[in-house]
């Protein structure tokens, strides 16, 4: 399995993933117990999404990827990473990360996460950020295997009762 990240390049794809992606967190979101309906999550999730994409900060800019299984030229999923500040420090941050059913459990997400590590050093940055819904134990696993350590679970931001882990890998 060999696989590439593709930058987007038009405003279009930007648009089908803000959609996609805007979509799915209200629905993880939902799953999670956070909102008492779908619709209410799908509110609240349009209104996290359109202020972490609209609020101006030092450094930040968005690195959004399809993920290709280059065999067969197949669009195999999505990655976006965002260079950010947090905690007075520039870092990658993986905010978005899907694989399309039919190709997972096959390594493109692992493959994928390792891809990006190279983009992060292109910038000059040693430190990758992330957080994850505390009951999506399976790309926790993931991440750990892929040398990620839990830094805090916290309670917060948008959300009032969701527990979310944050971990952090320091690239060699
Ligand atoms: C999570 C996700 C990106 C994983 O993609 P993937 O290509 O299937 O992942 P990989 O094949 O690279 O998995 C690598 C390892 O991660 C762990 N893992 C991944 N998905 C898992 C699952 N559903 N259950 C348990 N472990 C899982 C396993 O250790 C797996 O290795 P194995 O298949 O040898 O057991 C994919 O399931 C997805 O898009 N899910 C919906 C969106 C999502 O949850 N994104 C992450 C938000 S933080």
């Amino acid at each position: 399995m060999s696989i590439e990240l593709r930058p987007f390049t038009t405003e279009a794809e930007m648009k089908e993933y803000l959609d996609f992606a805007t979509n799915d967190y209200g629905i993880a979101m939902y799953q999670a117990g956070e909102y008492p309906t779908l619709e209410v999550s799908h509110r609240a999730s349009q209104e996290e999404v359109f202020s972490f994409y609209n609020t101006p900060k030092p450094g930040k800019a968005h690195y959004p990827f399809h993920i290709y299984s280059t065999a067969d030229n197949a669009r195999a999923g999505t990655l976006e990473m965002v260079t950010v500040e947090r905690w007075g420090m520039l870092v990658g941050f993986v905010n978005f990360i899907y694989i399309a059913p039919e190709f997972r459990r096959k390594g493109y997400a692992m493959a994928a996460m390792t891809l990006m590590e190279d983009e992060v050093r292109k910038l000059k940055l040693n430190v990758i950020d992330l957080n994850v819904l505390i009951h999506r134990a399976g790309p926790q696993e993931m991440y750990k295997r892929l040398g990620y350590e839990v830094k805090r679970r916290w309670i917060g931001g948008y959300a009032q009762h969701i527990t979310r882990v944050d971990m952090r890998k320091t690239l060699a």
